[in-house]
C-alpha cells in the first residue's frame, strides 16, 4: 500500500505557495472562501528546499482579488500566487507589499477618525521589512506588532 499521498494538482484556480508554515492558516483565514464549491487544500509543515518548512493553500475555482493578494503580502511577504488554467501554471505572481495600503489594515489609535467614522483606512508604507506603516489620517506610525487586518 502506498503510504504517502501528495496534495493533488488542481485543474483551475489558485495556488498560494511559499507561505511561512506558521502563517498558513492566517492566509486561508483572510481569503473569502465562503461559497467556493471546488476543493480547498491547506497544508503546513511541508519540506521546502529554500524555506525549511512552508505552507500551501490550493483553491479550485477561485481567482484572488488585488486586495486579497495585497493582504497575503502583509502576512507572507515571500509567497507566490500561481494562477492555474487547465492544469498549467498560467501566471506566477510574487506578492509585493504596496506603497499605499488601502482598506486592509486597522489603525491602532482609538482616537483616529477612521475608528470613529465610516471611512476607508489608508496607510503609507515607511518600511517593508520589518513592516512599518503610517496612518494617513492621524499620522500614527505602526510596526508589525501593532498591525492587525480588517
Ligand atoms: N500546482 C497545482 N496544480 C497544478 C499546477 C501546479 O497545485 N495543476 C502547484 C504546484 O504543486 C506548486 C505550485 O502550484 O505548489 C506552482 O507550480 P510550479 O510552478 O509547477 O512549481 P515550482 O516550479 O516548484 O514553483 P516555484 O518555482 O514557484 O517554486
Ligand atoms: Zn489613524
Amino acid at each position: 500500500m502506498k503510504k504517502e499521498l501528495s496534495i493533488s494538482a488542481i485543474k483551475d484556480g489558485t495556488v498560494i505557495d511559499h507561505i511561512p508554515s506558521n502563517a498558513t492558516l492566517k492566509v486561508a483565514d483572510i481569503l473569502d472562501l465562503k461559497g467556493i464549491r471546488g476543493i480547498i487544500s491547506i497544508a503546513t509543515n511541508l519540506t521546502s528546499k529554500t524555506m525549511g518548512k512552508k505552507g500551501l493553500v490550493k483553491i479550485s475555482g477561485k481567482d484572488l482579488t488585488k486586495e486579497e493578494v495585497d493582504k497575503i503580502a502583509l502576512i507572507a511577504p515571500n509567497a507566490t500566487v500561481n494562477i492555474i488554467n487547465n492544469y498549467n501554471v498560467k501566471k506566477k505572481i510574487k506578492v509585493t507589499i504596496p506603497l499605499v495600503i488601502n482598506k486592509i489594515i486597522k489603525c491602532s489609535n482609538p482616537n483616529c477618525i477612521i475608528n470613529n467614522e465610516e471611512i476607508s483606512t489608508k496607510f503609507y508604507v515607511l518600511n517593508k521589512d520589518p513592516l512599518k506603516v503610517k496612518c494617513h489620517y492621524c499620522e500614527r506610525n505602526m510596526d508589525k506588532e501593532d498591525i492587525s487586518l480588517l
